[in-house]
């Protein structure tokens, strides 16, 4: 069973083996938490995903999948890049939510990682409501079969969602 960690922080500063992007389907860069693992993490993650994209990706990454690239400056070892999705009134997307935590932590067992860290995925400029997203990614994690398993929330009403007992 995963050691499960609330931290409230920059998930660039991480010391794990994994940190996970919400990214989109492009893969190649926007804002906000995708913004800051390019920055930090230099141009070795962009242009691994431009290759990604020149390869099998030729489509882009689909909501809910995962795929995973050298961590260039950053403490990591790689970056798992996933595309969460965006919320909607209309529909319920949950699954693809799901999806986005469980392919993400299967790409990372299999590279042999012990460590993740994941951003509260899809609640900044894809607009899920934050307590839904708690509770969609702490369920989705629950019985994955790594060490540990970190989650790490930008705002304190954020932090305050996912770590409530
Ligand atoms: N560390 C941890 N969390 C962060 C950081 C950071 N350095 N920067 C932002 N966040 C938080 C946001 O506050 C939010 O709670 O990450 C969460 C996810 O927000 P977004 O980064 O906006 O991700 P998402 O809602 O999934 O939207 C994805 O945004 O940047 C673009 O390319 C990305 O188009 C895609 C979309």
């Amino acid at each position: 069973m995963a050691t499960i960690e609330y931290v409230l922080g920059d998930i660039t500063a991480q010391e794990v083996d994994v940190i996970v992007n919400a990214a989109n389907s492009s893969l190649l860069g926007g804002g906000r938490v995708d913004g800051a693992i390019h920055r930090r993490g230099g141009p070795e993650i962009l242009a691994e995903c431009r290759r990604l994209r020149a390869g099998h990706y030729g489509g882009g990454l689909r909501t809910g999948q995962a795929v995973a690239t050298t961590a260039g400056r950053l403490k990591a070892r790689w970056v798992v890049h996933t595309v969460g999705p965006v919320w909607s009134d209309a529909e319920d997307r949950s699954q693809f939510l799901e999806d986005c935590h469980r392919n993400s932590l299967a790409v990372a067992t299999g590279l042999g990682a012990t460590s993740i860290a994941f951003p509260a995925i899809s609640t900044g400029i894809y607009r899920w409501p934050v307590d839904s997203a708690a509770r969609i990614a702490r369920k989705a994690v629950r019985d994955a079969e790594i060490d540990l398993i970190r989650f790490v929330l930008f705002d304190q009403a954020t932090y305050d969602a996912f770590a409530r007992p």
